[in-house]
């Protein structure tokens, strides 16, 4: 999409934060009718982190105090804070309130997106748009989510999938067109509802003993119908942002997927023909995160000097709702 732009946004920082407690898949045998072979050959996860103490502010700030101190950025200078989540700590005041609090942010202002597992693509697109039009010059985007406060652990085809996690990146102007963000597509079909959903605490049904005993406030999938789309939004949308920017496999130094399945992951890489070693992956060590997959990827690589400046990245995911979307961004970190 050709549109007239002031400035170009662009990553400057980035931090994240994962708790200590790890539950691994012998842990699941434990507790639910599985096997770890089961679990790694379906799904690709061998561990998930939960959080004992805390919620989801808590994983969001530490993914914002990471940032600030790795990149010296002082809470003052931030303008605005997105938090990306489906596990918001209240249904209000949002997480970016508290965040902001818990940070000292004293001048910026802010708010949450919920798009579930495409939450930090949405989130970053918002985020983007405040720095290219000239009205912010530092925000802070955050994916963070507590799954485990809403995953039924009774249930084996879900509760292996989930954990807590939260990564956060900051995004500046720059005038060198070259960098940042380049170019997206992002889609919603609301006729994905009923596969995936949390049908109780809404105004659709308020909290009650009942909603409670049917189990309502917990994660409701129909894996098998997901698992197909979701394959299919995440490679159509990916290749067809590689042929609108002339982009072959060679010019993409990476993809950044979304974490919800291995499977999942391969088939987008493969419909756009990229080897393995171009795919960030951390789906083994935290499982699906939800709105933390794809930026904790970003601060794993980046710490691991695996990304360079001018490096093509397309970011990718899909989720609830249906939600789903590709960004393609210029890496300007030296
Ligand atoms: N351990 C052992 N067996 C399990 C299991 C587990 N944890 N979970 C499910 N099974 C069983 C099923 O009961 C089924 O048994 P049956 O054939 O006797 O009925 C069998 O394994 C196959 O189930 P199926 O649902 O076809 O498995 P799958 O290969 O599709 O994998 C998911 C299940 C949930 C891992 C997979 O569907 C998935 O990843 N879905 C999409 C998740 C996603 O991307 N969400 C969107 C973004 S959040």
């Amino acid at each position: 999409m050709a549109r007239e732009k002031k400035y170009n946004a662009i990553i400057t920082a980035l931090g994240m934060y994962f708790p200590d407690k790890v539950l691994d898949n012998k842990y699941f045998e434990s507790i639910v009718d599985t096997t770890d072979e089961w679990i790694v050959t379906r799904t690709g996860i061998k561990e998930r982190r939960m959080i004992e103490n805390g919620a989801t502010s808590d994983l969001a700030t530490g993914a914002a105090k990471d940032l600030m101190e790795t990149h010296n950025v002082k809470p003052e200078e931030i303008d605005c804070i997105i938090v990306a989540t489906v596990t918001p700590d209240m249904l209000f005041p949002a997480t970016a309130c508290i965040v902001q609090n818990n940070i000292g942010a004293s001048n910026a202002w802010g708010f949450d997106i919920e798009a579930a597992c495409s939450g930090f693509l949405f989130a970053f697109q918002t985020g983007c748009s405040f720095i290219e039009s000239g009205q912010c010059k530092k925000v802070l985007v955050i994916g963070a989510d507590k799954m485990t406060s809403i995953t039924d652990y009774t249930e084996r085809n879900n509760c292996i999938l989930f954990g807590d996690g939260g990564a956060a990146v900051l995004l500046e102007p720059t005038e060198d067109k070259s960098l940042g963000l380049q170019d997206y597509i992002l889609r919603i079909d609301g006729s994905g509802e009923k596969y995936l959903n949390m049908k109780g605490g809404g105004s659709l049904n308020p909290p009650t003993h009942e909603t409670v005993d049917k189990k309502m406030h917990y994660i409701f999938q129909d894996g098998k119908a997901v698992f197909k789309v979701a394959v299919k939004g995440m490679a159509d949308v990916s290749f067809e942002l590689m042929q609108k920017n002339n982009l072959t496999s060679d010019d993409v130094a990476y993809l950044v997927p979304h974490q919800a399945n291995m499977r999942i992951i391969d088939a987008t890489a493969e419909r756009m023909g990229l080897n393995k070693d171009k795919v960030m992956v951390n789906i083994d060590r935290y499982g699906n995160t939800t709105a933390a997959t794809i930026p904790s990827c970003l601060v794993e690589y980046y710490r691991a000097g695996k990304v360079k400046k001018g490096d093509k990245i397309i970011l990718s995911a899909f989720g609830a709702g249906y939600t789903w979307g590709s960004t393609l961004v210029v890496w300007a970190i030296d």
